[in-house]
């Protein structure tokens, strides 16, 4: 496993040089207090963020992701570390500074936090008038905005009158008035339906790459990490407990808490399969009348594909495909097959290794039940 996280340790620094980093977390602590009781929401937490990255925040309920995203516009002080944007300590700044910084930063919520007294267009344009910001260009920008996030026939609608998507399109264009370097995002796609939240991510998407905008987005929701994110942070309690490009990470967790964020993801076995399975010890020895159910496993670390010709050469006779996917996450090719076939070597080891290069890892899952013995 040390090899994984040197390997990781090593695509953090491809992607993120520590020279140009956009955001910055230094040693970052995070106490809350009330009354004699401290809650410490952030702890160590020790990353940057380069210019131009979707960045992920995963992990449980409370475990600080929310609190992570607010200190980086000081909507909350750190109590210990330092957060830096542009290279710049945010504890150091004072409300004229503070502002400006604010103003470099987008942020959307679940709950898209509209003035419903307002029209789409006078959404958008708010936070250009309270700055000062002359009509024309107020104009200009609304116009561009509206049509970048795809409702300028709305521009003259209320909020009540919109689908969630819609909302949320209002929420970013306004999130980007500023022309902001981050975008903010605490669950933007969570009150969305699954095609909703598709466009809402192609939109996003579309805006980190056309605007070279860097993205730092929570969701509960790890299919968005895997459509959308370069890299991955898995928080728990408050510390970083797994970070690397999303591949990397959703391909081999490292954790228990990533890996139960992952579940939803896993094609488990399911349980007819599961049922009637009997485990096999390693180096056990193998009798040529019993079906064995295979696991073959990728990765994605070798950027390579289930080998399937070298499966069929070394286990001859009937193999058949029962269970799994693959899928394929930043180009790499990663998942699991399950298959069930005979095999005429002799032990559990020979066949692993021989079975060695079809896959990132194969494993004998055990032998079906109910199976006379051929000896
Ligand atoms: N203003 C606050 N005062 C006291 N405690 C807080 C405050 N804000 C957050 N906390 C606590 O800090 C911890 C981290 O909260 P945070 O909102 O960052 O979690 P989260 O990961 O965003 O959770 P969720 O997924 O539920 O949104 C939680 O235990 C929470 O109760
Ligand atoms: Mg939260």
């Amino acid at each position: 496993m040390t090899d994984l996280s040197e390997q990781r340790r090593l695509q953090a620094a491809d992607v993120a040089p520590p020279t140009a980093q956009r955001v910055v977390f230094e040693r970052l602590g995070k106490a809350y207090r009330s009354g004699a009781a401290t809650l410490q929401a952030l702890q160590d937490v020790d990353f940057g963020i380069a210019p131009g990255e979707v960045f992920g925040i995963i992990g449980r309920s409370g475990a600080g992701k929310s609190t992570l995203l607010r200190v980086i516009n000081r909507l909350e002080a750190p109590s210990s570390g330092r957060v830096l944007v542009n290279g710049t300590d945010v504890a150091t700044l004072d409300e004229p500074a503070l502002r400006h910084l604010r103003r470099r930063i987008g942020m959307i919520f679940q709950h898209f936090n509209l003035l419903s007294a307002k029209t789409v267009w006078e959404n958008v344009a708010l936070p250009l008038r309270v700055a000062g910001v002359p009509a024309a260009a107020i104009e200009r920008r609304v116009g561009f905005l509206l049509d970048l996030v795809g409702l300028s026939a709305k521009r003259d609608v209320y909020p009540a009158k919109l689908s969630g998507g819609q909302k949320q399109r209002v929420g970013i264009a306004r999130a980007l008035v500023h022309e902001p370097d981050i975008l903010l995002c605490d669950e933007a796609t969570s009150a969305l339906d699954p095609e909703t939240t598709q466009s809402i991510l192609a939109l996003l998407q579309d805006i980190n790459r056309r605007l070279g905008l860097t993205v730092v987005l929570i969701t509960h929701e790890m299919a968005v990490v895997r459509e959308i994110c370069d890299r991955v942070a898995v928080l728990e309690k408050g510390r970083v407990v797994e970070l690397g490009a999303v591949w990397s990470v959703f391909g081999a967790p490292q954790v228990e808490a990533t890996r139960a964020l992952l579940r939803p993801l896993v094609h488990e076995l399911p349980a007819e399969l599961a049922q009637g399975l009997l485990p096999l010890a390693s180096g056990a020895r193998l009798d040529p009348g019993w079906t064995l159910l295979l696991e073959l496993r990728l990765t994605g670390a070798q950027a390579r594909e289930c080998e399937l010709g070298t499966l069929a050469r070394v286990l001859g006779g009937k193999v058949e495909l029962l269970h799994g996917g693959i899928d394929r996450i930043q180009g790499r090719p990663q998942g699991r097959l399950v298959v069930s076939a005979r095999t005429a070597l002799a032990d559990a080891d020979a066949l692993l290794a021989a079975l060695q290069a079809s896959a990132d890892g194969v494993a004998i899952l055990g032998r079906r039940t109910g199976e006379s013995h051929a000896a």
